[in-house]
């Protein structure tokens, strides 16, 4: 990187910091934003840590380096709130797969079932939902519910996941992932035979060929920990590379390889430290939800954030 360049980039995090002491904000990021974004966030996590982060702050602004459903659950949790997403065109593919219409008809289908959504999803069908889950709560919460029949939305990934470690029945809408979905055994197979003496650490998106090769299946933070307390050396990543920026910092004396290149969210790459600065200072790409979605929308996420 050249000198001007590092200054721009100094210039750009000096202004950041400032517009976020004017505006009384705190920067929230996903573990799959770009590094210099996770590093000028106050917090980085997965999406169940970051739903928690945006309870418990005291501050009159919120700024999203994220996918709109994340910014958006901050929103349904903060009435109060002013929560901007820093990117307004970052989505999540999988969380438009399934829409309130589709969730109201696949209920009918099934009357009796209790419906789990992942937090992937708009506040829309969060609102038609029973209970929210995230991948790092996904199996506690399907067993919470007094109901052995449940129709786990949209994600058919997770969904399967679950129903391998619980004796209910679970129906899943045929939703998924397409990061995730582009990572396929025969990658993972091939990594191995090129590290043998590497964990396999995978995210419960990947289809269940993947998850079958896995040493440990894990949300975004829950792989950090692990890969913090284990004794291993060499991890072969199975999630959005994006990961790799936190892991590199955390543990300097350990080695990753992200399994394939395909992994790489570009709705999580469109933020960049321009546009939060942009975002910022304009005020811009604020989450507005109407009232009475965002009221049903909180009970499906207080009920999931009641569960240890
Ligand atoms: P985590 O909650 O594990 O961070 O996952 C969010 C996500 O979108 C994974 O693709
Ligand atoms: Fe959505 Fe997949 Fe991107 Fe996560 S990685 S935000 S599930 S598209």
């Amino acid at each position: 990187m050249g000198a001007a360049t590092a200054n721009n980039l100094d210039e750009l995090r000096d202004k950041i910091l400032k517009l976020k002491k004017d505006l009384n904000a705190v920067i929230m990021a996903h573990n799959y934003q770009r590094p210099e974004v996770q590093d000028i966030a106050d917090f980085v996590g997965d999406s169940l840590e970051l739903a928690r982060k945006a309870t418990q702050l005291d501050v009159e602004v919120i700024v999203f380096c994220a996918v709109h459903f994340m910014a958006e659950s901050a929103a349904i949790l903060n009435p109060t709130r002013t929560v901007l997403l820093a990117e307004s065109t970052a989505g999540c593919p999988m969380a438009d797969m399934i829409d309130a219409d589709d969730l109201k008809e696949w209920r009918k289908r099934y009357p009796k079932a209790t419906v789990v959504c992942y937090v992937n999803t708009t506040a829309a069908v969060k609102a038609e939902s029973d209970i929210c889950c995230t991948s790092a709560n996904a199996v506690k919460v399907v067993e919470s519910v007094p109901n052995d029949e449940i129709l786990f939305i949209p994600d058919q990934n997770l969904g399967h996941y679950v129903s391998t470690k619980t004796k209910k029945r679970i129906i899943s809408y045929p939703g998924y992932c397409i990061t995730h979905a582009r990572l396929n055994a025969r990658q993972v197979i091939m990594a191995k035979q090129a590290h043998p003496d590497a964990k396999v650490v995978v995210h419960p998106e990947c289809t269940a060929e993947v998850i079958e090769l896995a040493d440990a299946v894990f949300s975004t933070s829950q792989m950090a920990k692990y890969i913090k307390e284990s004794k291993a050396k060499k991890f072969l990543i199975g999630t959005e590379e994006g990961l790799v920026h936190r892991l590199k910092k955390e543990n300097p004396d350990k080695t990753f390889y992200v399994i394939s290149r395909a992994l790489m969210c570009p709705n999580m790459k469109r933020t960049t430290l321009e546009g939060l600065a942009q975002t910022m200072e304009l005020k811009r790409n604020v989450i507005v939800i109407p009232e009475d979605i965002r009221l049903r929308a909180q009970r499906a996420l207080d009920r999931m954030l009641a569960i240890a």
